[in-house]
């Protein structure tokens, strides 16, 4: 399948309101994005999708939901204070930075000519701040990097509190904020995201059965959701590429327009973490196998992912183009989990005979699912627009309605319709969306 233009997605999610430039008003803040009506819903589908899998329908992992802000110490133990950071070089032409490994020849990419960069040196990409009403050292605090060492401070709690052993995982979704040099590519790099993580811990001898385990789950979980095999491969990193806690990281990769990019990776992080806060904090993080009667340190297998990039993933891969009825017409053929409205409730006309039933349809369907409720313009036309937004089935209200007690539902891939009793209607939907 052909990569999809960028500018298709950027501009449909404008248009329909799924994701718009931040503080717009004022020009843009290129770092970060807002979600809109649509693409707060379809953000939030990504990442209960991701808690579905991994918590849900698993027995072996608990949720959690950890502090942002965060003391020096965790990130001083953690070694993102000391090593957290991307080579920065300046064009000393057009007075920008950028990151040299971003680079891909040594043109400035924004003067092209006559390009003059400074030495590379390492920039943090931790954001820093102040809490509190004290100034000075003792007040300062870094917004997390990344959501994962909420779960080794918090190892200990939960080993107590929720009574799991190795292998077990404590997983998390929430914000993570990085200074990036390069913010761009739309919501694919920005400096305020969210991440979708779990920590597994394990016994030392089963980590390279576990880190196999997991690359093979996490790889299926894009495709379970709908995105053609052919568009994700695995990569595993080279050494110079490797984070300084990994022993071995492998990239879930989807091919954007610009070339493959990393939706996720997939990390050995040994017992590098919990050992540095063990020693930092002198609080013990082990585990006393009362089977074997030995103590020792999980091993840390880390899928790590990102749902802003994650679900212009799943939009691109769901976006296409084809002719209805000799007109064009544009569809995101996203999976049902992922669409933000399952059902559209659309009575034929605005007549007010229609609209009692159709509203009380539309309440009822409600209860159990997003549904939209849309009665202005022309049947086609509001067919065409849920289409558009990636709406798996629409239910039409027509004056037969009235009669017969039934409905119509308009399946979104394949155009179809088919006749439904009311009675029937909920049963029906969910046979069709498969829950
Ligand atoms: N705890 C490990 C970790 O944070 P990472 O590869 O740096 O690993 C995990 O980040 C995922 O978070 C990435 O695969 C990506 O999907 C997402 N991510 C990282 N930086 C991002 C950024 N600046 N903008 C959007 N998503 C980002």
């Amino acid at each position: 399948m052909p990569a999809k233009e960028l500018d298709q997605i950027v501009n449909l999610c404008k248009r329909r309101g799924f994701v718009f430039p931040s503080a717009e008003i004022y020009g843009g803040f290129r770092s970060s994005y807002d979600y809109g009506p649509l693409g707060s819903l379809m953000l939030r589908n990504v990442k209960d999708a991701w808690v579905r899998t991994m918590v849900q329908l698993r027995d072996d992992v608990v949720l959690i939901d950890a502090a942002i802000l965060g003391p020096p110490q965790i990130f001083e133990a953690s070694g993102h204070l000391a090593n957290f950071s991307d080579p920065l070089v300046d064009c000393t032409v057009c007075k920008r930075r950028f990151r040299e490994d971003h680079l891909e020849d040594r043109d400035c990419p924004q003067s092209k000519k006559g390009c003059e960069f400074t030495e590379s040196r390492g920039f943090n990409l931790m954001f820093k701040t102040v809490a509190g009403p004290v100034e000075g050292s003792g007040a300062e605090v870094y917004l997390r990097p990344e959501t994962a060492q909420g779960m080794f401070v918090n190892f200990g709690n939960v080993l107590q509190t929720s009574r799991k052993r190795p292998p077990f995982g404590i997983a998390q979704v929430g914000k993570s904020f990085r200074n990036e040099i390069t913010p761009g590519n739309f919501i694919f790099r920005t400096r305020e995201f969210e991440q979708m993580e779990m920590e597994f811990f394990v016994p030392p001898a089963d980590s390279a059965q576990w880190y196999s385990y997991w690359c093979t789950e996490r790889l299926e979980w894009y495709v379970n959701l709908g995105i053609p095999r052919d568009m994700l491969r695995l990569r595993p990193h080279d050494a110079d590429e490797l984070s300084h806690y990994s022993a071995g990281t492998s990239d879930v990769e989807f091919l954007f327009p610009w070339g493959w990019g990393e939706l996720e990776g997939i990390a050995q992080r040994t017992n590098y973490d919990l050992t540095q806060h063990s020693t930092h904090s002198g609080n013990k993080l082990d585990f006393f196998d009362q089977a074997t009667n030995e103590r020792y340190v999980p091993y840390v297998i880390e899928p790590a992912a990102g749902a802003n990039r994650t679900m212009a993933a799943f939009m691109l891969a769901a976006y296409d183009e084809d002719i209805i009825n000799d007109e064009p017409r544009t569809v995101l053929r996203l999976h049902p989990r992922l669409a933000p409205y399952k059902v559209a409730v659309l009575p034929l006309s605005k007549k007010e005979t229609l609209t009692p039933l159709a509203k009380k349809i539309y309440a009822d369907l409600s209860n159990r699912y997003m549904v939209d409720y849309d009665e202005t313009q022309a049947i086609g036309r509001r067919y065409r627009r849920q289409d558009e937004i990636g709406t798996p089935l629409c239910v039409t209200v027509d004056f037969d309605s009235l009669e017969d007690n039934a409905v119509t539902i308009r399946e979104r891939d394949t155009t179809q319709q088919a006749r439904v009793a009311i009675a029937d209607l909920m049963g029906e939907l969910t046979l069709r969306l498969g829950f």
